[in-house]
């Protein structure tokens, strides 16, 4: 049954509305690794060999963070740039990661509307975390449709509330999901929020 690490990179999770829901109904599941990288790391001094051993231990990696400034917060950065090392994630010999799942999960205060080509950021949300994507392929991974919680600042409790469910309801699938069906159907939606619906008559219900 596949295993799934979470590496969670909030810098100020005291504050958080989304993410702190968003965390609520994750399954308790001995196969899911919860890591939160600021409380882990509050001196950015990131345990470079036991990341690699972790991810080893893994088959499906997410990164939850919210979206700042277009990308992640410094610390993810810190771990992208220092745990990626060629000759093991990638470059000659660099195959750890090969096969492996990457799903990204984010919140953004911009709503959908506002990241369109005539929206206010002028790119989709997807068109930004392209570096991410990019990464994680050099990495021989499959970068999955990313979960988002778009517009955070105006999600009601409940609409925030349902989002989480969903969330939770995706990570249990992906963790369910030992022969990749899941993963290709959920690759053919923009994101992964998307496709949920319409996947759920076809699948298990989750606690
Ligand atoms: C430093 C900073 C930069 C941000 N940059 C963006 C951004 O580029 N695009 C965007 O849509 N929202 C941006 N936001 C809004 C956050 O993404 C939003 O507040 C967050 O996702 C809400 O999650 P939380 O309640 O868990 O903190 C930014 C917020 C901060 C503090």
């Amino acid at each position: 049954m596949p295993r799934l690490l979470l590496l969670f990179a909030h810098p100020a999770y005291d504050h958080s509305r989304a993410h702190k829901q968003l965390l609520q109904h994750l399954p308790n599941d001995p196969r899911l690794t919860f890591r939160d990288l600021y409380e882990r790391y509050p001196d950015f001094y990131i345990e470079v060999e036991e990341e690699k051993r972790l991810l080893s231990e893994h088959d499906i990696v997410v990164w939850q963070h919210p979206v700042y400034w277009y990308s992640c917060p410094p610390l993810l950065k810190q771990w992208i740039d220092l745990v990626l090392e060629f000759g093991w994630a990638y470059g000659p010999g660099g195959v750890a990661l090969h096969g492996k799942r990457l799903l990204h999960a984010v919140s953004t205060g911009g709503g959908r509307h506002a990241y369109q080509p005539d929206g206010l950021h002028r790119h989709t949300l997807r068109q930004f975390l392209a570096p991410f994507e990019r990464t994680a392929q050099l990495c021989g991974m499959e970068y999955l449709p990313p979960f988002v919680a778009f517009g955070t600042h105006r999600l009601t409790d409940q609409a925030l509330f349902d989002l989480s469910l969903d969330y939770a309801r995706l990570v249990r699938h992906l963790m369910d999901d030992e022969d990749g069906s899941f993963a290709r159907q959920l690759a053919q939606c923009e994101y992964a929020n998307d496709c949920l619906p319409a996947l759920q008559s076809a699948l298990p219900s989750a606690s």
